[in-house]
């Protein structure tokens, strides 16, 4: 199990940082902009880490060890991805730009766990209701990545 808590604090105290650096210097022309930047980044985080909970819930309802496996899977690629979102808000923080290869993990391992989040099918309903909600989160979290490659320039 990924320590999502944990990852979460330490994402929450990066982002907070970088909200405030982002905000030092003050051009009106960007603020707008800053804020659905870093609306985008927080909804990123956060669409992630729940997804992590979710996909850990289901896998205690698998009934089979294939299935287990499956979502063992898109956790290790959705952890690739928290993981280089991290590189990514240490680099704010530190007054850097974003680096090339970090965005390219984030967008790689969300790809890489797209097709078998889609493919999971459960008979019973409770775990099929986690599905769906896995699904959703996990399409908001591609929404959010969108919307910090339109905004975050
Ligand atoms: C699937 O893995 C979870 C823990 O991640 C475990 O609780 C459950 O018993 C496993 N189910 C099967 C069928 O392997
Ligand atoms: C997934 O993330 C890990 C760690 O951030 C990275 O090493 C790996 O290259 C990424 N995979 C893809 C396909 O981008
Ligand atoms: C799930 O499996 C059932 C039975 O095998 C099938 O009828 C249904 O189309 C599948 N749904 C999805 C979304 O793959
Ligand atoms: C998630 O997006 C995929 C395609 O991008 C779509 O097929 C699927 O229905 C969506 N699922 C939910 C629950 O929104």
């Amino acid at each position: 199990m990924p320590s999502s808590p944990i990852f979460m604090l330490l994402c929450i105290a990066a982002l907070t940082a970088a909200l405030l650096t982002v905000a030092a210097p003050l051009e009106s022309r960007q603020i707008s902009g800053d804020f659905q930047c870093n609306l985008n980044r927080l909804l990123i985080i956060t669409d992630l880490n729940d997804l992590q909970t979710t996909l850990t819930t289901l896998s205690a309802e698998a009934s089979d060890a294939s299935t287990n496996a499956t979502i063992q899977g898109i956790q290790t690629d959705i952890t690739g991805a928290q993981t280089a979102i991290g590189v990514i808000l240490q680099a704010l923080v530190n007054g850097q730009d974003a680096p090339g290869d970090a965005r390219d993990q984030v967008g790689g391992n969300l790809t890489l766990a797209q097709a078998p989040l889609l493919s999971l099918n459960f008979t019973d309903p409770v775990a099929e209701a986690n599905v769906i909600k896995a699904q959703t989160q996990f399409n908001n979290s591609i929404l959010a990545a969108n919307g910090v490659l339109q905004n975050c320039n």
